[in-house]
């Protein structure tokens, strides 16, 4: 599988032992950063890997911030992209199955780093789930309509 991936300061250790895990697995994984410690502002960075997603160059994308939190919220600004933030396995099967995410976001402070490994994997092992799910997605992607 394709993936981006990307990070701020307070996730990039975990994002680093995602990509080598992934890596590792098989995955395709294009890492768009941060490398190291210094602080960056995890917005750049959600849009970075967001638009990549939204534009159908890679096909799913991970998130990982020192809460998944805020790179969720931005990350789902984007167009077509459905961003779960999630901070357990269950979660993360739930995305795949019930939202269709192609982005998860997780927490390098919140989350430990076994959870995180499962969860993705699990999110990308679990198929969509169709019929009243898909009907649902489609709803989110159509957005509001204005008189709501
Ligand atoms: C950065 O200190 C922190 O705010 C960020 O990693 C994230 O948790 C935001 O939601």
């Amino acid at each position: 599988m394709k993936l981006v991936i990307a990070a701020d300061h307070g996730g990039v250790e975990l994002k680093d032992l995602l990509v080598k895990r992934l890596g590792e697995a098989g995955h395709e994984v294009e890492d768009l950063g941060t490398h190291g410690s210094d602080s960056v502002d995890y917005p750049d960075f959600a849009f970075k890997a967001a638009r990549k997603v939204s534009r159908g160059e890679v096909p799913l994308g991970i998130l990982v911030c020192g809460t998944g939190i805020g790179m969720s919220i931005a990350a789902n600004k984007v167009r077509k992209i459905r961003c779960a933030h999630v901070c357990t396995v269950e979660q993360a099967k739930l995305a795949a199955e019930h939202n269709h995410a192609n982005m998860l976001a997780l927490g390098g402070r919140t989350t430990d780093e076994e959870t995180a490994w499962e969860a993705v994997q699990v999110w990308l092992q679990t198929p969509k789930g169709g019929d009243r799910h898909k009907r649902r997605v489609d709803k989110i992607d159509a957005g509001p309509s204005d008189s709501e």
